[in-house]
């Protein structure tokens, strides 16, 4: 199947077939989405009927991933129009969807977008008016993905090609990949490149505690591209990297600063660490849509959100009889934390891979790939 023309230009597949995460259902009044807290035991597909579904399908993860939680807000504050298109609702929705999640700041970019926009449209153009840009939206996170997946390939060939015939050990954490984009993802689109021109890779995939995003939806996903992996508990990656048994590191964000401090799932920063230690590089993969402009320093600015204790002290799988079932972890009156997401310092950072190319984490080489 690969290396065949026509597959390397495919999207995403799952059993063969070219899927994405959101779309716009044939009546054009509301979207259909794959419901990701299913995965990988089921594969669901939910209908997100009002702006109501909207938020929470962002709040309890139905859809996941910086970029995804954008369209999905751009098309949510559509729906908020289809049902009422004044002043007041269009104020309501905003702020009922910026609510949801606080840290990717591609929500808050996508639901300006829209906003700004509509908020000059006479009230019966309203819902056509944000229909029209939220399926530009999820059209630019396609190919800007692409592209994302392209300049990082670059680097996976420079790494092959002093590598001759030695497989490339690339670990990533959380899932970056098409689940939490429209397609293609961000740090996995230049592993799905690499892959289908026939670079040998193997990817480590941390399963990223406390809701395993790695293990059930990065292994779904490169399951299904036939990409070899190995899932690893958390704590495995420092110590794969001791052994040189990583030569690259690519992870998501889900906001970078004008400095180049990269805010992704929890634990990220971890492994940026051990990467420096050891010598190996560690990129981020990102859509500029990401950037923080507002932002310098991460590490004291960004607002990180705090989840619920039960995704700490709880942790689902599938069961002998084949159910999907939560079981407690620690003893019913221990008290949890959970961070979602963490910093990582510029100075960690060996590359940001954007659509525009790839640019060093610092703001001078930022601005200068943004002014590009
Ligand atoms: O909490 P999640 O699952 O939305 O977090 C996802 C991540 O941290 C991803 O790495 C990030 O959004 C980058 S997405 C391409």
């Amino acid at each position: 199947r690969l290396k065949t023309w026509e597959n390397i230009f495919k999207q995403m597949l799952i059993n063969e077939k070219e899927w994405q995460t959101i779309w716009l259902d044939d009546s054009e009044k509301f979207v259909k989405v794959i419901d990701q807290t299913k995965l990988p035991h089921e594969f669901a597909i939910k209908d997100i009927k009002s702006s109501d579904d909207a938020a929470l399908a962002i709040k309890d993860m139905i859809i996941r991933g910086a970029p995804l939680i954008g369209v999905m807000g751009a098309y949510g504050l559509m729906l908020g129009l289809k049902e009422d298109p004044s002043d007041e609702n269009l104020e309501r929705t905003f702020i009922k969807l910026q609510s949801t999640r606080p840290t990717a700041v591609n929500l808050n970019w996508a639901l300006k977008r829209i906003y700004n926009l509509v908020k000059v449209c006479p009230l019966e153009e309203r819902f056509e008016t944000a229909k029209k840009e939220a399926k530009l939206i999820e059209n630019e996170d396609i190919n800007m993905c692409e592209k994302i997946g392209d300049n990082g390939l670059e680097i996976i060939k420079k790494i092959a090609l002093n590598n001759k015939s030695k497989k490339i050990n690339i670990l990533t954490h959380c899932n970056a990949g098409w689940l939490a984009t429209v397609n293609w993802g961000t740090a996995l689109a230049p592993i799905y490149k690499a892959h289908r021109i026939g670079i040998n890779v193997h990817v480590w995939v941390d399963e990223t505690r406390p809701r395993n995003q790695g293990a059930s939806l990065t292994t779904f996903e490169l399951k299904h591209e036939n990409v070899p992996h190995t899932v690893i508990t958390d704590n495995a990656g420092g110590h794969l990297m001791q052994h040189k048994k990583v030569d690259l590191v690519i992870v998501g964000s889900d906001r970078t600063t004008i400095k180049g401090d990269v805010c992704n799932k929890i634990g990220t920063y971890l492994k940026a660490l051990a990467a420096k230690a050891n010598n190996i590089p560690f990129y981020a993969a990102l859509p500029i849509s990401t950037l923080d402009w507002d932002i310098y320093d991460g590490v004291q600015n960004i607002p990180i959100e705090a989840r619920c204790e039960e995704e700490v002290t709880h942790i689902s799988g599938l069961n002998s009889k084949g159910y999907i079932e939560k079981v407690r972890l620690v003893h019913n009156e221990c008290k949890a934390f959970n961070p979602a997401f963490d910093v990582t310092p510029n100075e960690l950072v060996s590359g940001l891979i954007t659509e525009r190319g790839v640019c060093l984490a610092n703001e001078k080489a930022i601005k200068k790939l943004y002014q590009k």
